[in-house]
């Protein structure tokens, strides 16, 4: 996660053409500074999600006791045996908190790739969790997308393009924008109503690899899921974020009704 960072100011040249760098292929040509390490005590629904051999891959949310909401694109490979679900651990290399095994995984039927949409998943717990959850934005909640809203993004994962995940958990302040804005950036690869973008327009402050399924909240209520990105934090080029709200249906289904 990249934090409230400044771009440095004499940019490299980049190596490989913009549009070929979509899932962090991409090497650290452009130094990003700053950043802002967060607590779980403050976000208690946050989780992460580790591996067979228990290195971190993606985020996610607690939204009931046993369901936690990540990115289809993190778990669709996935069996629900080679998956753990890390919760009430700021810092990876504690051994804060609870590891939990997984009773099954869901992702969205309509899910195929990221820049399709629907990069919905839901993580059924083989035990229930006694912490707080989150509330899922659902159709009321219109407000909460409102472009040049501020909304917080969480997770463990790069804090520069092309570089190395996080220990402690971090967060980030980013401005809802336009569905028009979003288009305008990535063409058809953003699909309103079923995606939304965040991000300042001169860039330096994003989610990025390893953020992935992790939380986009504001109000107090999930409204995005880490989703896609071209590298991390470029000017022009914010991140990419399923909308909640457009899944409320199938997500409450799955979820339960309080989320
Ligand atoms: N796909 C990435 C992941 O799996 C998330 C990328 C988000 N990129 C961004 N620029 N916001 O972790």
């Amino acid at each position: 996660m990249l934090l409230a960072a400044l771009l440095w100011t004499a940019l490299t040249p980049l190596g490989t053409a913009v549009g070929e760098a979509r899932f962090g292929s991409l090497a650290a040509e452009r130094p990003v500074v700053g950043g802002e390490p967060a607590r779980v005590a403050d976000h208690p629904w946050v989780v992460y999600l580790t591996d067979r051999r228990g290195e971190q891959f993606c985020g996610g949310t607690l939204a009931a006791p046993d369901k936690v909401v990540t990115a289809a694109h993190c778990v669709a490979e996935q069996r629900p045996a080679d998956v753990r679900v890390v919760a009430g651990r700021t810092d990876k290399n504690s051994g804060a908190g609870t590891v939990t095994e997984l009773a099954g995984i869901w992702t969205h039927p309509d899910y195929g790739s990221a820049y399709g949409g629907a990069d919905v998943a839901v993580l059924t717990l083989r035990s229930s969790l006694s912490r707080p959850t989150l509330v899922l934005a659902d159709e009321q909640d219109d407000q909460l997308y409102r472009p040049g809203r501020t909304a917080t993004v969480l997770g463990w994962g790069a804090t520069s393009e092309g570089g190395v995940p996080a220990d402690v958990l971090r967060r980030a302040e980013v401005p809802i924008r336009a569905d028009s804005e979003c288009s305008a950036a990535y063409g058809g690869d953003f699909v309103p109503g079923a995606m939304v973008c965040a991000g300042y327009p001169e860039g330096g402050v994003d989610s990025c690899q390893g953020d992935s399924g992790g939380p986009l909240t504001t109000g107090g209520k999930l409204v995005g899921v880490v989703s896609w990105g071209i590298g991390c934090a470029r000017p022009g080029n914010p991140g990419v974020y399923t909308e909640v709200a457009a899944y409320a249906d199938s997500l409450r289904a799955r979820v339960g009704s309080r989320g």
